[in-house]
């Protein structure tokens, strides 16, 4: 993943801008903002992040205004405003979770971790935070990682352990 800043310059490659335009012919022509959401999903996982210059790029692109990405960027929580470690650990904070221990796997992730929710880890690897409910109500304590939002269901501060070690030797 590279690093961008918030003003860092955003060059899309041509791998990315090939799949920007297979997203825009899936819709009628004049209608290429209808491609907005899932080509920021793909900018998100090639930058790890949505910086301004990045969605004024989108913008362009699409020739559409800059404020109508950031309307949408800054709607739907699954958009990062801001740096977020390469792996972000989202832990379901509902009700349902919380009765089995979610608070628990937050504040252990804390410790852990040694951030707090919505920092990244010296090492740029891992940011954490809690969200609303993953639909996964039977299995929790439960946490997603994006882009491909792996689940992993019935947590515990062992697991989470193990988790994190994986993760790290995945990087
Ligand atoms: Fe946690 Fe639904 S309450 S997944």
């Amino acid at each position: 993943m590279l690093k961008v800043e918030e003003h860092s310059p955003v060059e899309f490659s041509a791998d990315l801008i090939g799949r920007f335009d297979e997203i825009i012919a899936r819709y009628p022509g004049g209608k290429q903002k209808s491609a907005l959401l899932p080509i920021l999903h793909l900018v998100q996982a090639e930058l790890g992040w949505l910086s301004t210059t990045a969605m004024d790029k989108v913008a362009a692109y699409l020739q559409i205004r800059p404020i109508e990405v950031y309307e949408v960027a800054s709607f739907y929580t699954m958009y990062f405003l801001k740096p977020q470690g390469k792996f972000m650990l989202e832990v379901c904070r509902t009700g349902p979770c919380c009765l089995v221990g979610a608070e628990k796997i937050l504040d252990h992730l804390e410790t852990r971790l040694g951030v707090k929710e919505g920092e990244v880890t010296p090492d740029g690897l891992f940011s954490f935070r809690g969200v609303e409910c993953l639909a996964a109500c039977g299995y929790g304590p439960v946490l997603q990682i994006g882009p491909e939002y792996t689940f992993y269901e019935n947590l515990t501060t062992e697991s989470v352990d193990q988790l994190i070690e994986d993760l790290k030797k995945k990087s």
